[in-house]
């Protein structure tokens, strides 16, 4: 009986108030968090001059113009016109990458993707999510990213919207189903990613957090940088609108 009853208490504890207490140790047995380690490493990656043209990502267009960086992943995903393509935050640094420093596709690390969108998402750090729906492209992403987040497939007959809108609040193992979209009006996921899971130490932008989702749905993930995960996350940023940012996020 006592061992129920300290289960069930574990199991009301809130996630945020849990993650803030994590942070707070690993503050004070390290000295440093390891997401502030991991966007250091973006940082330094950034600015090396590197890949075959010798060159740093500082001329890198985020959609505020070459270089700035503040208050730029908040408003993504959104359409470039250099690429006539609706990019998020991985796919930009990955355009970058290939465009400024020359590298070819098939050689861009998926952990060095994931260092850069900490760096540069940190500068965004505070601000509120602000995307829009102006280009024809952005609209598209967008119903396609609404399509996708509710419709139901496979064996179970479930989609996103099956545990994250359906089984709002109600609990999934350790944690409760995160209110993606904003239903309840106290805020949406796309304000804490890219983001720093304490509980597997593992750092995932949005990318992964939506593939490994489709492992919850028993369908194969799409390709990164692909537009199935793009139009997702345009979706969910939309709902996100106003929400203020903290960035790097640190989460279970
Ligand atoms: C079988 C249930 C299930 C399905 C289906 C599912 N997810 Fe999740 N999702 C989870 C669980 C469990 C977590 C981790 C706990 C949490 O944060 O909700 C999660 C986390 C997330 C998060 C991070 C939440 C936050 O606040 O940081 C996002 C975003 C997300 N899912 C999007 C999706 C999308 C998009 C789909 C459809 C492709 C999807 N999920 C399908 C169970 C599901």
């Amino acid at each position: 009986m006592f061992l129920l009853l300290a289960w069930g208490l574990s199991q009301e504890v809130d996630p945020r108030e849990e993650a803030k207490r994590q942070k707070e140790l690993l503050l004070q047995t390290a000295g440093v968090l390891p997401s502030e380690l991991i966007v250091e490493q973006g940082k330094e990656l950034f600015y090396a001059k590197r890949g075959p043209k010798n060159a740093s990502l500082e001329g890198c267009d985020f959609g505020l113009g070459p270089g700035v960086l503040k208050g730029a992943s908040v408003r993504l995903p959104r359409y470039f016109m250099d690429t006539n393509k609706v990019e998020d935050l991985d796919s930009r640094i990955r355009t970058c990458m290939i465009q400024l420093q020359g590298f070819k596709p098939e050689e861009i690390k998926r952990s060095e993707v994931v260092a850069i969108a900490f760096y540069v998402a940190a500068q965004s750090d505070g601000m509120p999510v602000q995307v829009r729906l102006l280009y024809p492209s952005e609209k598209a992403f967008y119903e396609l990213g609404e399509r996708l987040f509710y419709a139901r497939s496979g064996a179970r007959d479930i989609g996103c919207a099956t545990c994250h809108v359906t089984y709002l609040g109600k609990r999934a193992g350790v944690l409760p189903y995160a209110d993606v979209i904003n239903v309840a009006g106290k805020g949406a996921a796309m304000t804490h990613w890219p983001a720093y899971r304490y509980s597997n130490d593992q750092a995932w932008t949005m990318e992964d957090r939506i593939r490994a989702c489709y492992g919850n749905l028993g369908h194969p993930a799409p390709e990164f940088y692909s537009p199935a995960v793009i139009a997702l996350q345009l979706f969910m940023a939309y709902h996100a609108n106003g929400a203020k940012a903290e960035l790097p996020g640190f989460l279970r």
